[in-house]
């Protein structure tokens, strides 16, 4: 398959297995989001890998969030939170790092970890891993940020789960580009 070829036919993989990214792939990983386009090369993100026990305590987090304050919350309910971060072996959180910089302004930057987190999964689907880009209110909430040790001023841009696809690689819909483009 060519490079081009490759990076058409990303697409994300929401089951995914056992092994986990290994030491390898996770530098070219590491590599192709480190190649976010990024104005004054700020790089304002930082990347968090959780595996093993880090999800089980990321999912207590997550658990915590969404049931933590709720009396009747079902033992079912919480153990499905919990369960979320065990989707996957391996975990990549990128997280967005604001710079001071007097001409670049935070939205930029905000971007640019965007940009990071897309090559991320993009070089994952390259290297043939399964990959996807999660979020939601759990993850952008104080009980994650503390568990990940977060700074006041940063915040979760993406939590990343990565692995081998557990069934036939899915094709990306069909999507005529024309209809994304205006000539003037
Ligand atoms: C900022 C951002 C947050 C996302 N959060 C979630 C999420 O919480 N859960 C989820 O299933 N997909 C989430 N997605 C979307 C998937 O990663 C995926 O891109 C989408 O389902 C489209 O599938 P495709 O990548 O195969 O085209 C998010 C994407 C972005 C860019």
């Amino acid at each position: 398959m060519s490079t081009i070829e490759a990076l058409l036919s990303r697409v994300s993989v929401p089951r995914v297995i056992e092994p986990g990214v290994s030491s390898l792939e996770l530098d070219l990983i590491l590599r192709a989001g480190l190649r976010a386009c990024d104005h004054g090369r700020l790089k304002p993100y930082r990347f968090i890998l959780l595996e093993g026990e880090a999800r089980v305590r990321l999912g207590e987090a997550m658990s915590d969030y969404l049931y933590g304050g709720l009396v009747d919350a079902s033992e079912d309910a919480i153990e499905a939170a919990k369960n979320k971060a065990l989707r996957a072996p391996t975990l990549l959180s990128v997280i967005f790092c604001p710079r001071n910089h007097e001409k670049i302004p935070e939205t930029e930057q905000v971007i640019t970890a965007g940009c990071a987190a897309q090559l991320i999964v993009t070089a994952a689907h390259m290297l043939g891993l399964g990959a996807i880009w999660r979020t939601g209110s759990a993850i952008y909430s104080e009980d994650v940020s503390r568990m990940l040790e977060l700074d006041e001023n940063e915040q979760v841009v993406a939590m990343i789960y990565l692995g081998r696809s557990a069934g036939d690689m899915p094709s990306p819909p069909e999507v005529d580009p024309e209809t994304f483009l205006e000539r003037l």
